[in-house]
């Protein structure tokens, strides 16, 4: 996409964090903006924060795990503006702890947002963009836990690897309908993730060994602290995304693929050297 005045952009997890960034980011580029969000009275502050300026914003009540919300939000979002250009599967949640302290609770509602809600994402959008034919982006939030491991946040870390995997398989597939793919990656970011127990839904507490904290154990919480230690602000992760819109650098995602594919050769014949074989 060159050109995203006017455009509309559609954002999971947009009334806070990083999803927030993008929605502001965007807003000043111009852009009509609807967020998808399942908490209230943080979409009830976004939508404020956007009368104030009189900038346009559609604030939505959506559980992203739900495609039947993901359907009324769409059409309450073309109805409102029209054609969507731009989606940011953006919601997602972290429960944190070692594998062997994880509930199916934790198991399933992480997958349920993180991967789950992607997939709805793009499943209620793709054939939407392909329709209108107006070109579009898909902007899916991993992390940087989808490229390395991150003690303490195996669930989390399994989920995000999917995130990547589904984001550069989709790359080529939507091309061909001038539908750009990006992945985003951040390190860690000042957001509110760290209480994602907040919108931990009622049916994923019940069972043995399930909780409601997001974090659970001393080591994990030694891990989280760390974590939150390094955090970036927000805005300019909203700003990069923004650029990324018009620049796709498909180049540099597919060199760094090619990059870690010839590393593996590299270590492969290395290893059979060593053996003979
Ligand atoms: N903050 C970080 O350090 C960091 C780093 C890398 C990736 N990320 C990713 O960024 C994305 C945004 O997270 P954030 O850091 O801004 O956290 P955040 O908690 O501030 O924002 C996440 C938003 O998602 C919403 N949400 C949660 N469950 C939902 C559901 N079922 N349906 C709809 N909305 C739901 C929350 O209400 C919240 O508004 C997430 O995918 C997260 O994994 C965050």
């Amino acid at each position: 996409m060159r050109e995203v005045a006017g455009k509309t952009a559609f954002i999971t997890g947009g009334a806070s964090g990083i999803g927030l960034a993008m929605a502001r980011s965007f807003s000043a580029a111009g852009m009509k903006v609807v967020i998808a969000d399942i908490e209230r009275a943080a979409l009830d502050a976004v939508r404020s924060e956007f009368e104030a300026s009189n900038a346009p914003l559609l604030a939505v009540h959506v559980d992203v795990t739900d495609r039947a919300d993901m359907k009324a939000a769409a059409d309450a979002a073309e109805a409102r503006f029209g054609n969507v250009h731009v989606v940011c599967n953006n919601a997602g949640v972290v429960a944190a702890g070692r594998i062997d302290d994880m509930t199916y609770d934790d198991w399933d509602w992480v997958t349920s947002v993180n991967v789950g809600g992607v997939v709805n994402g793009v499943q209620t959008f793709v054939g939407r963009l392909k329709a209108h034919g107006e070109g579009g982006h898909i902007v899916n939030t991993a992390s940087m836990a989808g490229h390395i491991v991150v003690p303490g946040l195996g669930v989390y870390t399994t989920t995000k690897f999917a995130v990547v995997g589904l984001s550069e398989s989709m790359l080529p597939d939507l091309l061909a309908h001038n539908i750009g793919v990006s992945v985003l990656c951040p390190g860690v970011v000042d957001t509110r993730i760290f209480d994602s127990g907040r919108n931990r839904p009622e049916r994923f507490q019940g069972g043995a060994g399930a909780r409601d904290e997001t974090v659970s154990g001393e080591e994990a919480e030694a891990v989280m602290a760390r974590v939150r230690d390094s955090a970036i602000d927000p805005a300019p992760v909203g700003d990069m995304v923004l650029h990324a819109i018009p620049h796709p650098d498909i180049e540099l995602m597919t060199d760094l693929r090619k990059r870690e594919m010839s590393d593996a050769f590299a270590r492969w014949r290395i290893y059979r050297e060593e053996r003979g074989i």
